[in-house]
């Protein structure tokens, strides 16, 4: 699902930037078994920080981000033609994260950040995001959680799915069900979480 104009400017701000950078990505280093990958893949790519920061925090050779709007990737295009060396290894396409234009087995490893809640059949997106991850390779998530989606004074603000949303156990669940192993998992009043689970 598209984001509103409010969310999009939540997430393209540079408060946002730097969180993304300096504390979430830089935390999902720390926590990682591995920081070297050759190929990964960052659904709902957003603004390019994403890519940016997978960068500044982990050996990658090439990042595909794949996101649903287009105006946000013609904002990631820009961005990085001011960061050549990420320029150089990033590739955006538009595309709906349930249904991934991959071969199987083509990626080292996958980020998610805040993305799942906005995708109605979510667990498809988790489904396919398994089949093109090869084996032993890391999928990074940070989302959020029905019980802060759907909640009255944030539906004022942000659009959202709110039919088949989900918390921090059920995630877990699904990751488990499509042949993923919690290596982290935590989260902060079932509002939302962080985990890091190596495909087996
Ligand atoms: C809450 S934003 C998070 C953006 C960015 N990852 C961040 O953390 O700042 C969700 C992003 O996922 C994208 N998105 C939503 N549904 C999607 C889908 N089905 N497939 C790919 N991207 C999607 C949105 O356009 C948006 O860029």
């Amino acid at each position: 699902m598209r984001l509103n104009q409010f969310e999009k400017f939540i997430i393209t701000n540079g408060i946002r930037n730097f969180i993304q950078s300096h504390i979430e990505t830089a935390k999902l280093a720390k926590l990682s078994p591995a920081t070297e990958f050759e190929t990964v893949l960052e659904i709902g790519a957003a603004d390019g920080n994403g890519a940016q920061s997978i960068d500044k925090h982990f050996n990658v050779k090439n990042i595909f981000g794949y996101e649903l709007d287009e105006n946000l990737l013609h904002i990631a295009r820009s961005r990085l033609e001011k960061t050549p060396q990420v320029q150089e290894k990033a590739y955006f396409a538009i595309g709906d994260a349930a249904s991934l234009a991959f071969p199987d087995n083509s990626f080292d490893a996958a980020f998610s950040y805040g993305v799942l809640h906005h995708i109605p059949n979510w667990q498809e997106a988790v489904k396919d995001i398994a089949r093109v991850s090869k084996k032993g390779s890391i999928f990074f998530v940070e989302e959020f959680y029905k019980a802060l989606i759907c909640n009255f004074f944030v539906q004022i603000f942000i659009k959202h799915p709110q039919s088949n949303r989900f918390n921090h156990q059920e995630l877990l669940d699904v990751l488990e069900a499509e042949g993923y192993e919690i290596i982290h998992q935590g989260h902060f009043f079932n509002l939302s979480g962080r985990i890091i689970a190596r495909k087996k």
